[in-house]
């Protein structure tokens, strides 16, 4: 019997021992994705296109500057683009990186079509598979063009920002679970025609603003969603632990759609009035800038959804005590 015992126990620790040695030995995995056919324009069309994406609906902003621009960035100020917000998850510290042109520490170390292939497939310059932050796989050709045109403008500010940090529960991710989120074999669109349309309200809601992904109820281990599209989300996370917002139904549900007595003049004043809470996640900042159309377009687009019946409660959670 002890013998046994005493073999179990060997044979366990070799199990651990291998493991351990494969999730170090995996930290570094390799992923292939096509280099996007995207160059920068000077166009100043295009430029301002990417400007308006950047700092508004596609809201790179808020992620992108760092913790010290926080209170600046809620309040509707420009904020530095040279990256550093540390986002604490159970895996370790991922920091934002510097996408100013810095040519040391920013994207003017990168090529177009290096940043192109990072947010259309989730794939680094250096082939790593980028977490999940950026949902923004379905982007259009002209507006992936924008987007890294008005990157070229944005003066180098040389910030290093610290290279993030995993726990062993984060090391074993890396190791085994996280790839890339771009879908390799999509059809994305050439460019899709700013109007008011539900089609244009469509693709703002799911492919460049992101409502979907903190309107819909998620795993939070795998990010894949669980709930309804669009029927909100309970108790999720605020920007500052143990604050828990409870993201409103969208869809047109008469007893709980949040939007069910709104006119779309209130929508739009909400958009245009910013952040109620300094810790809800939700870019105010950056979706106060969103255009009378843009915003139009949404509010079609949410009105085509079926409705569901979800209560979600009070937009904030109260402190727990
Ligand atoms: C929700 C937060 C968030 C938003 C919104 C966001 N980013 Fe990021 N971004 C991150 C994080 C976090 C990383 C680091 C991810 C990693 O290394 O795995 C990152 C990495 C990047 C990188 C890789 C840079 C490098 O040095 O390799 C680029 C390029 C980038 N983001 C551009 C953008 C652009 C452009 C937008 C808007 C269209 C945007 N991001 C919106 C959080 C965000
Ligand atoms: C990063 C997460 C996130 C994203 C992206 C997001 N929301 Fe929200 N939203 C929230 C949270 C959290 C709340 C509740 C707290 C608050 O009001 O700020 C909320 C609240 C709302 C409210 C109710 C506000 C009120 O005062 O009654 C509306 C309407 C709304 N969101 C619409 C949208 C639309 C439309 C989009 C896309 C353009 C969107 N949200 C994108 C997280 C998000």
């Amino acid at each position: 019997m002890k013998r046994i015992l005493k073999w179990t126990g060997i044979v366990l620790l070799l199990v651990v021992a291998v493991f351990v040695a494969t999730v170090f030995g995996r930290q570094h995995l390799q992923f292939e994705a096509p280099y996007p056919d995207i160059t920068a324009s000077t166009d100043s069309a295009v430029i301002a296109r990417g400007s308006y994406l950047v700092n508004g609906p596609a809201h790179c902003t808020g992620c992108h500057t760092d913790k010290a621009h926080e209170t600046a960035f809620v309040k509707g100020e420009p904020v530095p683009l040279h990256g550093g917000m540390p986002f604490v998850l159970p895996v370790g510290t991922i920091y934002s990186r510097n996408i100013t042109n810095d040519k040391t520490y920013g994207v003017g170390r990168l090529s177009d079509q290096e940043i192109a292939r990072t947010l259309r497939y989730g794939v680094g310059s250096d082939g790593r598979a980028i977490f999940d932050f950026m949902p923004f796989y379905m982007l259009s050709d002209a507006d992936l063009q924008a987007v890294i045109s008005y990157l070229r403008t944005v003066p180098g500010d040389p910030v290093e920002v610290p290279p993030h940090t995993f726990n062993f529960l984060g090391k074993a991710v890396k190791a085994f679970l996280i790839k890339p989120m771009g879908p390799l074999d999509a059809e994305r669109p050439k460019a899709v025609r700013p109007d008011t349309s539900v089609v244009y309200g469509e693709y703002l809601a799911n492919s460049v603003s992101n409502c979907a992904g903190c309107h819909t109820e998620r795993d939070l281990m795998t990010g894949d969603f669980i709930g309804p599209r669009f029927a909100g989300w309970r108790h999720m996370e605020g920007i500052r632990p143990g604050s828990f917002f409870n993201t409103p139904n969208l869809t047109p549900d008469p007893v709980t759609g949040h939007l069910h007595s709104w006119d779309f003049a209130q929508f739009k004043a909400r958009f245009r009035a910013g952040s109620t809470f300094p810790d809800s996640q939700m870019p105010w900042a950056n979706f106060a800038r969103f255009s009378d159309d843009d915003l139009k377009a949404i509010w079609n687009y949410l009105h085509t959804l079926k409705p569901v019946a979800n209560e979600t409660g009070p937009l904030k959670e109260p402190a727990a005590s």
